[in-house]
């Protein structure tokens, strides 16, 4: 059998660059389309084809779609919850254009399956825990609005068109390739870990904790962190079962462990041998006490477990970085 194409959209990017890594590893010829917006050159293999474009650019778009691809893996997209409520512009455009501009060019390619980069921030304050792919959608950010406005576009597709999609709702995203193979640090991260790690190496002066009140055991909000090479073997099982079975899905993709804000801080200092210098601030509107995922879907429709569930393990691979 000849090789199956992927075309890796926004694959130049922190998870982006994870799953090509993966995709090459497990026999894909791959193609990355990225605007390096956040994505960086150094960030892509030289196994991969790429090209520059932006998902906005429907002529180029359509041109590179018309090479022809088994799947796509989309990724592009702007993240930041913050920037997303004081420029809703922007993530509309970005994020829904973009991403009906990609659907539109895969239906008039005839490209038929997509891995979509999802997000957890989909479902809003928890009603019940661990949640699952059940559990209602109500997206507390313009972000996260976009990622649920996008899993409905493709839902309809998939019942109109030849088009088939698993949108996988990623956790807390942290980590890096442990072989150092993966060699640009996320760009603009506006997670705890990353923020943390700036402290450490006196990027940035002090870490503030947004309350210590919550109805935890330690007062400090508690999230699922998922490695992003857990992620990025789930985009390969996820590829591989659209190409065997081309049926939709929605899936999480967490550890289903919750991990707090002080314990992350321990797990630092533990890793590291260094201090992280920390305040408490009040609580931010908006943020659930405690959030983390059932996985339980992933394991029974894509044979998929998260390897690395022990927080010190993760801190390496992040650290390992840090000291590169
Ligand atoms: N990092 C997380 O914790 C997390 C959690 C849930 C979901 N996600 C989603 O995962 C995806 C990847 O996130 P990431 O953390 O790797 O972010 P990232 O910013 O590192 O990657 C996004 C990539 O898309 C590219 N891109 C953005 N807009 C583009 C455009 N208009 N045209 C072409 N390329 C464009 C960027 O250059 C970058 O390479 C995003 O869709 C994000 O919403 C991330």
């Amino acid at each position: 059998m000849s090789e199956q194409k992927v075309l890796v959209i926004g694959g130049a990017g922190y998870i982006g660059s994870h799953v090509v890594r993966a995709l090459l590893q497990s026999g894909f010829a791959v193609t990355v389309y990225d605007n390096l917006s956040t994505g960086q050159k150094i960030n892509l293999f030289a196994d991969a084809v790429f090209v520059e474009g932006d998902i906005l650019d429907t002529v180029k778009l359509e041109q590179v779609m018309s090479g022809g691809f088994d799947a796509v893996v989309h990724l592009a997209a702007k993240k930041a919850v913050g920037e997303s409520m004081e420029n809703p512009q922007l993530y509309a455009r970005n994020n829904i254009n973009g991403a009906i501009n990609i659907f539109n060019a895969m239906v008039n390619n005839g490209v038929k399956n997509v891995v979509f980069s999802s997000t957890s921030a989909v479902y809003g304050l928890p009603q019940y825990l661990p949640l699952d792919e059940k559990h209602p959608d109500n997206p507390m950010s313009f972000y996260g609005f976009t990622k649920i406005e996008i899993e409905r576009v493709m839902n309809w597709f998939s019942r109109l068109k030849d088009f088939n999609y698993i949108a996988l709702r990623y956790f807390n995203a942290v980590g890096y390739a442990a072989d150092g193979s993966i060699k640009g640090k996320e760009i603009n991260s506006q997670n705890l870990l990353p923020i943390v790690m700036d402290v450490i190496c006196g990027r940035r002066e002090k870490l503030l904790v947004y309350g210590n009140d919550y109805d935890t055991p330690d007062g400090t909000c508690i999230r699922d962190y998922i490695h992003v090479e857990d992620l990025a073997t789930a985009h390969v099982a996820a590829i591989k079962k659209l190409l065997t079975e081309k049926k939709s899905h929605i899936i999480n993709l967490g550890t289903g462990k919750g991990t707090s804000v002080l314990e992350i801080i321990k797990s630092v200092e533990h890793v590291t041998g260094k201090k992280v210098k920390y305040e408490f601030a009040p609580r931010r509107a908006g943020d659930p006490s405690v959030v983390y995922a059932k996985s339980d879907l992933a394991a029974q429709i894509l044979d998929w477990r998260a390897k690395y569930k022990d927080i010190d393990e993760i801190v390496k691979t992040i650290w390992n970085m840090e000291e590169k």
